[in-house]
């Protein structure tokens, strides 16, 4: 199953309308909308109730919901607008919330994170208002995926220069949608 990571603000966002463009492409799906879930940072409390959870393997804990969806997912989707050199904080709070060692990754004798997850595919789809800068934002995602979660392959999916004087907004949104429904992605 394709999992759907929502991170978009707005209701008429952009990043959304890419994401939909490649979620035709991809076929069935299941959506998670942060904006509507209860996630919250993990402050001192939750991070004792992990551990002690974590250490009785208790990993069917409600607690760990978003984790086992993102481990057991084939696919993954997120889309998320660019902000402030990276993306919103609500999604650095979901990577807090889905971070279980034991679930998503272990560590190797070394030290060095071994990925769990299922997923062979990351899709990350984001807009941007002027040039996107990978640095911040989907390359802490695509170095989180590959080295950390194990999932082979990151792509990133962009339009960019959406804000900037000159340049029109809808004409390079649809030219980024056209590019996908062409199968280019
Ligand atoms: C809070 C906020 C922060 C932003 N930060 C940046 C930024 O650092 N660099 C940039 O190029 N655009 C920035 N933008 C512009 C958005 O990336 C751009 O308008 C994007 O297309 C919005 O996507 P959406 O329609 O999905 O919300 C920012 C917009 C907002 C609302």
């Amino acid at each position: 199953m394709t999992l759907y990571v929502d991170c978009c603000a707005r209701k008429n966002s952009a990043t959304r309308k890419l994401a939909q463009a490649l979620l035709d492409q991809l076929g069935e799906h299941e959506s998670l909308y942060l904006y509507n879930e209860d996630l919250r940072p993990i402050d001192e409390e939750r991070l004792a109730q992990r551990d002690l959870l974590i250490g009785s393997g208790s990993y069917d804990a409600p607690m760990f919901r978003y984790a086992r969806q993102w481990a057991n997912a084939d696919t993954i989707v997120i889309a998320a607008p660019f902000w402030d050199l990276s993306f919103p904080s609500l999604l650095k709070t979901y990577v807090e919330n889905i971070y279980v060692t034991g679930l998503v990754s272990r560590y190797g004798e070394d030290g060095t994170p071994v990925g769990l997850c299922k997923a062979e595919r990351l899709y990350f789809v984001t807009t941007a208002g002027g040039k996107l800068d990978e640095r911040f934002g989907y390359g802490y995602i695509k170095t989180l995926a590959t080295d950390c979660f194990g999932i082979k392959e990151v792509h990133l999916i962009k339009a960019e220069m959406m804000d900037v004087d000159g340049f029109d907004r809808e004409e390079i949104l649809n030219s980024a949608i056209e590019k996908i429904k062409s199968g280019n992605f």
